[in-house]
């Protein structure tokens, strides 16, 4: 047994628990917590959801052990919560809840919703509630009870993620911005932002060009491949792996590029069938000379996840996978435009464990 020491609602929690007690089952059984429900313990159904710092999150993923430190807030502790306490009579008034099993995630994350984006119409509300799953399908009341206690709400915490990339051969001590894009405009405002800068040991011709060969670029980011490309349009396939969740995305993209400023935007959206996840995305870049011989791409991306992955989609996680498809994308690229393709191949192999790695990793950082 390990010592767990928490806040809860409040209030400093001290016990102990078998490492592997995942937090829902500790705060169920250790706390007397019983309004966290457990549905499907894998991270796909959301009715464990809880506050973890602040952020919503499947208590049934981090192990209680590794949450110690943490302030945590279940369905109990939002007494005295007046946008709470609206969304729970709208709820009772819309007939938002049959079983009411899902009802304790379900008004975490409509909290949430209605806290990042205010007066959130039907679409927002059925996007960002997509990683909430009602077996009762219940989902009209649901999203009718969160329109009406949004409407005329202001937002009061906008998420924008800013990263910087791991990258595969030395930073130069300050990189610059990114280059403006035009990536918010294709996507809306919608969804978090994440911007990076790769260093690629090349000229900037050659990277330009490389850069024009989608199958080769493709082949440069691990679980990538393009099926098709016809003028501008790309139809190919993007597999993921979340600890449990496997996402395997397919879909299209649009590409446009601009010779004369040797920037580019990428446009796209997938869907994985048998998760139900969707996503859809944007990707600006822009290229810069750092010398004769080392290139930068600044990047900006936005992007929308929905389904079972929606919830990984505000989570510091996505910005690590990101870093990480960054670096792995950048060595490669540079291996690539040297003539040397044995780094491709690795990385693509050592993906799913990889991503395992990182999420570990990501859950023993955020929750110790
Ligand atoms: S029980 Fe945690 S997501 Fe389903
Ligand atoms: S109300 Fe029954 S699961 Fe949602």
């Amino acid at each position: 047994m390990t010592k767990v020491s928490l806040t809860v609602n409040g209030e400093a929690c001290h016990a102990e628990a078998e490492p592997r007690t995942h937090l829902a089952d500790f705060l169920r059984q250790q706390v007397g917590l019983t309004g966290t429900h457990l549905g499907c313990e894998q991270g796909v159904c959301g009715a464990c959801t809880i506050l973890i710092d602040g952020q919503p999150m499947r208590s049934c993923l981090p192990s209680a052990v590794s949450c110690s430190g943490s302030q945590v807030q279940t369905i109990e502790g939002f007494d005295g919560d007046e946008l709470m306490a609206a969304l729970r009579e709208a709820f009772s008034v819309h007939h938002g809840l049959q079983c009411g099993f899902c009802t304790p995630g379900m008004l975490i994350t409509a909290r949430d919703i209605i806290l990042r984006y205010g007066d959130a119409d039907e679409a927002t509300i059925r996007r960002e509630l997509s990683g909430n799953i009602c077996r009762c399908t219940g989902y009209m009341g649901i999203v009718a009870a969160i329109r009406a206690v949004a409407q005329g709400r202001q937002p009061m915490a906008v998420e924008a993620i800013a990263i910087t990339a791991v990258a595969a051969a030395p930073v130069a001590a300050a990189t610059p911005a990114p280059k403006p894009t035009a990536v918010a405009a294709a996507l809306g405002q919608d969804g978090p932002v994440l911007r990076q800068s790769l260093e690629i040991d090349a000229a900037i011709d050659p990277v330009w060009l490389a850069l024009a060969d989608t199958a080769r670029v493709a082949g440069c980011l691990p679980g990538a491949s393009v099926q098709q490309v016809v003028g501008n349009q790309v139809s190919g396939q993007l597999t993921v792996k979340f600890g449990p969740i496997r996402a395997s995305f397919a879909g299209q993209a649009e590409i446009e590029r601009d010779e004369a400023q040797k920037r580019g935007r990428i446009t796209g959206q997938g869907r994985d069938a048998k998760g139900g996840s969707s996503a859809k995305g944007a990707v600006g870049y822009a290229l810069r000379a750092l010398s004769a011989d080392r290139t930068a791409i600044d990047i900006e991306i936005r992007y929308q996840l929905t389904g079972a992955l929606a919830q990984f989609g505000r989570s510091e996680l996505v910005a690590d996978f990101a870093a990480r498809m960054a670096a792995s994308f950048a060595a490669n690229l540079s291996a690539m435009l040297r003539g040397d393709a044995a780094q491709v191949v690795e990385t693509d192999i050592n993906l799913p464990a990889m991503l395992w790695a990182l999420l570990k990793q990501h859950l023993a950082k955020l929750f110790r």
